[in-house]
């Protein structure tokens, strides 16, 4: 059976960093430490919906961060600042070793999904515009099952998408939480370390493999 990949988004294909540009045309020197405030409570919004069972899609966990963000920081954005900041979220850059590493897993033949919190038209809209969407298989999204990584149904839906085997599907990602989730729930799964100061929770549920570039995954992985 071949092996099917399960590629996380943000984070790990697609920099969610790469607002800083439009954020700087708002904010000036704040931008990376309001993109940063954005990331961490767009995914704490997620965590926290996912618990209390109140599933709102990405794309509003993702504006409510911002506007939490705006309040904490006291930047004062407009509607039409934030509206540019979403449209910007739409067209969020890949991470430079992505393409590459991405066709040379194709072209070894393994099954390639993107997996993600995103909704599916935005993140097909990501790859799109990366122009990367051709190795992949198809797009699985958590809002089919209406809940957030690390639920594991969300993973669970992944494999019935994949169908196959759990043990037969890896999922790459650079969050933590997420290889944390995927491999509690049978999965395999590769930490792509993009940074040597991002820690592993301790845990004792440890990924399958770590890599620090994407192009390292491939000499990892049995097809
Ligand atoms: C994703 O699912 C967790 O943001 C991450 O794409």
């Amino acid at each position: 059976m071949t092996v099917a990949l399960a590629f996380d988004i943000y984070g790990t294909l697609i920099d969610p960093h790469g607002v800083v540009d439009e954020l700087a045309l708002h904010v000036g020197e704040r931008a990376q430490e309001f993109s940063d405030v954005w990331r961490e409570k767009q995914l704490e919004y997620s965590f926290r919906r996912g618990l209390m069972g109140r599933y709102e899609n990405f794309p509003t966990c993702t504006r409510q961060a911002l506007d939490y963000s705006d309040s904490l920081l006291q930047t004062g954005l407009d509607e039409s600042a934030r509206d540019a900041l979403m449209q910007v979220y739409r067209k969020l850059p890949a991470y430079e070793d992505v393409p590459a590493s991405l066709q040379a897993l194709a072209s070894a033949g393994f099954r390639m999904f993107g997996f993600s919190n995103g909704v599916a038209d935005a993140v097909s809209g990501l790859l799109q515009h990366a122009r990367i969407d051709q190795y992949f298989e198809g797009v699985v999204s958590v809002d089919a099952v209406a809940t957030f990584k690390p639920d594991p149904a969300v993973y669970r839906h992944f494999i019935e998408v994949a169908a196959t085997d759990a043990d037969n599907c890896w999922l790459v990602s650079s969050n933590a939480f997420d290889v944390i989730g995927a491999v509690s729930a049978g999965m395999k799964a590769a930490w792509l370390q993009r940074s040597s100061s991002v820690v592993f929770d301790p845990w004792g549920i440890d990924p399958t493999r770590v890599i620090h570039r994407l192009d390292e995954l491939i000499q990892e992985i049995s097809i």
